[in-house]
C-alpha cells in the first residue's frame, strides 16, 4: 500500500502510514520515510508490532549506527542488556513502579526539560525512535517543538549573530539544574560535547537552532551571557505556535529528528500509572551504504 503523510500541525509533524515497519526493508520505501523526516521533522506511525530486536533492527536499516553512550548508562545497568535500547519507563526490572525517590526516577525526570537526545555526545543523536508498549489512561504526553520554524522566526540580525557559534552540552548540567547529584566518577564520564548552535539539515537545506537544556555555555562568551542567550532561544523556540503535543497510543512509533526539533515529556501521576516506552537513537554520522548495514544488522540481530 502506498505510503502517505498526513500533517498533524501547521509547521511540522505528520502521521505516516499504512506500513508495518518490521517488514519495510526496501530502500525506496526507507528513502520515502527519510524524505518525510526531512519535510516534517517528526513522524507518527500507529500500530507498530515491534519486538525489541525488531525495533533495534529497524533503526539500523533506517539510519545506520546506534547511540549507546546514554547518560543513564553511567548510573545503572541497562534493564534490557543492550545500551542502545533506552528504557523510557517508570518501571523497575520486575515491572513494578519505581519508588518516589528512586535515583532512576529522579534522573528520568530530566526528560521533562526541553532537550534533544544525545546532544551531550559526539557524534550526537540524529533520529530517535520511541515505541509505546504501555500507556497510562491519563495524559503522559510528549511535546515536540520545531527548531527550524523557530530559527526562521528569529530576527535577521540575531540569526547573523548566532551563525558560527558553538554551545557546550552536558547532561550532568541539565540534571543538576533540577538538584540531581552526581558522584565525581559519574560527573567525569558526563563532561559533554560541543556542537554548532545553528545547524543546517542536509536533506532539507533548512537551518535550525540546535538547543537543549543540556546546553550550558556558548564557547567564547562569558558564561552568564551565554546561558541567558540559550535560555532566551529555548523560550523563543517553545512558544505554542512551534509546539505539537503527542498523545500516545499503544503501538505508536514516533520518529523525530534531533537536529530539527526539541522535545519534552509532560508530567503525569507516575506513581499511580505504568508507562513503558522504549527508545532507539541513531548517531549523526554519514549513513552507511546498504552492504555495510547488512553486517551491522546481523551483529545486533538477536
Ligand atoms: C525520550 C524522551 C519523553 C517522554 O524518550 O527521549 O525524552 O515523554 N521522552 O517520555
Ligand atoms: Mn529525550
Amino acid at each position: 500500500m502506498a505510503l502517505t503523510f498526513h500533517p498533524l500541525h501547521a509547521l511540522f509533524v505528520a502521521e505516516a502510514g499504512p506500513l508495518d515497519l518490521t517488514q519495510v526493508r526496501d530502500e525506496a520505501t526507507l528513502d520515502q520515510i527519510r524524505a518525510g523526516m526531512d519535510q516534517y521533522g517528526v513522524l507518527v506511525f500507529h500500530d507498530q508490532p515491534f519486538t525489541d530486536a525488531e525495533h533495534l533492527a529497524f533503526a539500523q536499516r533506517f539510519d545506520g549506527e546506534l547511540h549507546a553512550k546514554t547518560g543513564i548508562s553511567t548510573l545503572t545497568k541497562n534493564k534490557f542488556g543492550n545500551e542502545a535500547l533506552t528504557d523510557i519507563s517508570n518501571l523497575d526490572e520486575n515491572g513494578d513502579i519505581l519508588d518516589t525517590d528512586d535515583r532512576r526516577r529522579m534522573y528520568q525526570l530530566g526528560n521533562r526539560l526541553w532537550h534533544t537526545d544525545a546532544s551531550f555526545q559526539d557524534p550526537p543523536g540524529r533520529y530517535s525512535m520511541l515505541h509505546a508498549k504501555i500507556v497510562p489512561p491519563v495524559g503522559a504526553d510528549t511535546e515536540f517543538a520545531d527548531m527550524r520554524a523557530a530559527y526562521d522566526a528569529l530576527p535577521e540580525d540575531l540569526q547573523g549573530q548566532l551563525e558560527g557559534l558553538q554551545a557546550h552540552h552536558s547532561i550532568a548540567y541539565s540534571r543538576q539544574t533540577l538538584g540531581f547529584e552526581f558522584s565525581a566518577e559519574e560527573a567525569e564520564k558526563l563532561k559533554g560535547a560541543v556542537h554548532p548552535l545553528i545547524r543546517t539539515i542536509p536533506g532539507s537545506g533548512r537551518k535550525s537552532t540546535y538547543l537543549a537544556s543540556h546546553a550550558f555555555m556558548i564557547i567564547g562568551w562569558p558564561v552568564p551571557e551565554g546561558r541567558l542567550m540559550l535560555r532566551d532561544l529555548i523560550d523563543h523556540g517553545t512558544q505554542p505556535q512551534f509546539v505539537y503535543r503527542h498523545h500516545w497510543r499503544v503501538g505508536d512509533l514516533v520518529i523525530w529528528d534531533n537536529r530539527a526539533t526539541m522535545h519534552r515529556g509532560r508530567p503525569f501521576e507516575d506513581r499511580k500509572y505504568r508507562r513503558d516506552l522504549r527508545r532507539v537513537t541513531t548517531l549523526d554520522l554519514p549513513r552507511p551504504v546498504l552492504s555495510e548495514r547488512k553486517g551491522a544488522e546481523a551483529a545486533v540481530g538477536a
